[in-house]
């Protein structure tokens, strides 16, 4: 067995029974070749992954490098391997004087892993600048690609989120973004900022994110542990006839009947049932930012699954939404449903 512990963000006590790296389309179809389609799960920096348990499986590591950039009168297009982390990238487009990824920095893991559920924050999602998704079709064992359309974003969803698991392997991400654009500062604590630069967004972005957000290093976590959900104008009024303060933001439906729906925050959902700060075993809800689930260092999945169910039921119970899981949770034969 092998640990995963230093593998994934959480940091829990966890092993597998083997891991292995790939850094080319070709190593990684070797490896699979290898397998003999015994199962696997594909990891880049396992921020978003938590192994609540001993995986009895082998774990296949994404260090696919490169990063070539060319660019035409009104735009650059970029094209990074999947294993690039992912804030790296941010900084180096950021020095080549390449604006547009500086409110997604400091977001941990690999740029294979961020159309995957679609990366956002401060009023971006990466799903603007995708160009195209390059894979392995591990079926036909053949390269492939999706165009931003075929990706099928949503909020931190994708195709590759929806997918049989390990179907599509993302082996580069091809990034268009344009030389002129307007800069998103819409968010708090951007809107403060008087003509900011790009990179005065990137600082802006990095000094919140410190703040409000866990070091992985402090103690183990894999960011917003839920979805924020989003509901419809009943179940707002429902809750708001209760709570005249809840905090809302009107999101259009990509359905076919464009009724307005409603984004509430889950931390202040879970806020409101007093568990920030509330702790179970070694694994607590963070003291800062309730969405965000910590291992105090000597945290179990057992306890983790314990909490984060809690959590769910109580919000159930007092505002009749059900929260999504945000993070991907591994047991012992791969996906785990709360
Ligand atoms: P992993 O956890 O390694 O993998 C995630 C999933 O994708 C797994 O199911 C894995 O099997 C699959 N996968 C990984 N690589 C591939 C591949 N190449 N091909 C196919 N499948 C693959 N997310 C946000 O959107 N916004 C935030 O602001 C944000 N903040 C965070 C803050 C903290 C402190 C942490 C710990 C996490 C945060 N996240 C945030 C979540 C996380 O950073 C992103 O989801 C990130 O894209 C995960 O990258 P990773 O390489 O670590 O993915
Ligand atoms: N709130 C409380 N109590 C708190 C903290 C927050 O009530 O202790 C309420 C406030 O109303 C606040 C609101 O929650 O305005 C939103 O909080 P915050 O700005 O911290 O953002 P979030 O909705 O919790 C989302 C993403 C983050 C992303 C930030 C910034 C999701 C699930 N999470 O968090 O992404 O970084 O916005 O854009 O959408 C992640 O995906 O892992 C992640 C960290």
């Amino acid at each position: 067995m092998q640990s995963l512990q230093h593998l994934h963000t959480f940091s829990l006590p966890t092993s597998c029974n083997d891991i292995l790296t790939f850094d080319s389309v070709n190593s990684l179809t070797k490896l699979l070749e290898s397998l003999h389609k015994s199962p696997y799960i594909i990891l880049g920096e396992g921020s978003n992954t938590v192994f609540t348990e001993d995986y009895c499986a082998t774990v296949l590591l994404n260090r696919i490098k490169g990063i070539t950039i060319k660019d035409d009168k009104t735009h650059y297009l970029i094209n990074v391997g999947a294993g690039e982390n992912w804030h790296q990238l941010v900084e180096h487009c950021l020095r080549k004087g390449i604006g547009g990824f500086e409110n997604l920095a400091l977001i941990p893991g690999t740029v294979g892993a961020a159309p995957i559920q679609n990366i956002g924050a401060y009023g971006v999602e990466i799903e603007r600048f995708i160009f195209k998704v390059e894979y392995l079709d591990t079926f036909t064992m053949t390269k492939a690609s999706f165009s931003r359309e075929e990706c099928a974003f949503g909020y931190r969803d994708s195709v590759f989120k929806n997918q049989k698991q390990n179907e599509r392997i993302i082996t580069s991400v091809i990034f268009k973004l344009p030389k002129q654009y307007k800069l998103e500062t819409s968010y708090s604590p951007l809107n403060t900022l008087k003509t900011p630069s790009a990179f005065d967004i990137f600082e802006q972005v990095i000094r919140t994110r410190n703040e409000k957000l866990p070091k992985v290093s402090e103690f183990g976590n894999a960011g917003s542990f839920f979805k924020n959900p989003v509901v419809n104008q009943h179940v707002l009024e429902n809750i708001k006839s209760r709570y005249p303060k809840v905090p809302v933001f009107k999101v259009e439906d990509s359905g076919a009947s464009k009724h307005t729906l409603f984004k509430i925050p889950a931390a202040w959902l879970i806020d409101q049932l007093g568990f920030k700060g509330k702790e179970l075993g070694g694994i607590a809800c963070y003291k800062n930012q309730p969405l965000v689930l910590v291992n105090l260092g000597r945290g179990t999945g057992a306890e983790l699954l314990l909490l984060a169910r809690e959590i769910r039921d109580s919000v159930k119970a007092t505002f009749n939404i059900t929260l999504e899981n945000e993070v991907r949770l591994i047991g012992k034969e791969g996906l785990l449903s709360l």
